[in-house]
């Protein structure tokens, strides 16, 4: 069957990158990386991209005059390279409606908090600030509303005693690892369904299949 094609897009170091990219050469993956596209010139994320033999594109929002006509050559790239669905990995600009429509149930995040607790920045320190006992990890569709959309996988992991931001950041990107694969596996067998902005998961009788806890190292990126 032909696998589903993936852009991954990008801001930063692109670590979560290296973890879509790891499962896409995991044998028998239903998906493939087509595409990865930064908005940064100097990503570290390129790079890994490009050690992986995956083409890459630069869109540097700072070209253009505006959010529609950077989306316009976003969408271009994507078109070019025939993308199925786009898989958002610390890609830092906001995205507006139009964009988020067209990409609808097909256009996927992952977000440092358990939502829809703790969206936007800083979440750590926030979550740090208010003795929150778990945090974690959340992937979602993209909806208008920022950090918003029907969630796809969650994974928690503990506060512990003594966490700084860097420690609990540290935690929660290793769970991040996890999850995002995990729903990258998901979405590419076609076990993944939107149906009145709750997502279904097939073959898991219960939600335990999208969610994870740092005890459990049975799911896929553990
Ligand atoms: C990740 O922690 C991701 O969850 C976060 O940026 C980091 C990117 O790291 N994304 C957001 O905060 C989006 N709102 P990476 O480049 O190493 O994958």
């Amino acid at each position: 069957m032909a696998r589903l094609k993936v852009a991954v897009l990008i801001s930063g170091r692109g670590s979560n990158l290296q973890a879509l990219i790891d499962e896409c050469a995991r044998p028998g993956s239903a998906a493939e990386i087509v595409l990865v596209l930064s908005n940064a010139p100097d990503a570290a994320g390129l790079d890994r991209a490009a050690a992986a033999g995956i083409p890459t594109a630069t869109v540097d929002h700072r070209d253009f005059d505006g959010r529609a006509p950077f989306e316009a050559a976003v969408n271009g790239a994507l078109d070019v390279a025939g993308a199925g669905l786009v898989c958002l990995a610390g890609f830092m600009r906001l995205l507006t409606a139009a964009f988020v429509e067209r990409w609808r149930d097909r256009l996927v995040n992952i977000h440092p908090s358990l939502l829809p607790a703790y969206k936007g920045l800083n979440t750590h320190a926030r979550a740090l600030a208010d003795g929150v006992r778990l945090t974690g990890c959340t992937v979602h569709f993209v909806r208008s509303d920022m950090d918003a959309g029907p969630i796809v996988v969650q994974g928690c992991v503990p506060v512990l005693p003594g966490d700084d931001e860097a420690a609990l950041a540290a935690r929660v990107l290793k769970m991040e690892h996890r999850a995002y694969p995990l729903a990258l596996r998901l979405i590419a067998e076609g076990r993944v369904r939107v149906a009145n902005e709750r997502v279904e998961i097939d073959g898991a009788g219960s939600p335990a299949g999208a969610m994870l806890n740092p005890t459990d190292d049975s799911c896929a990126g553990a």
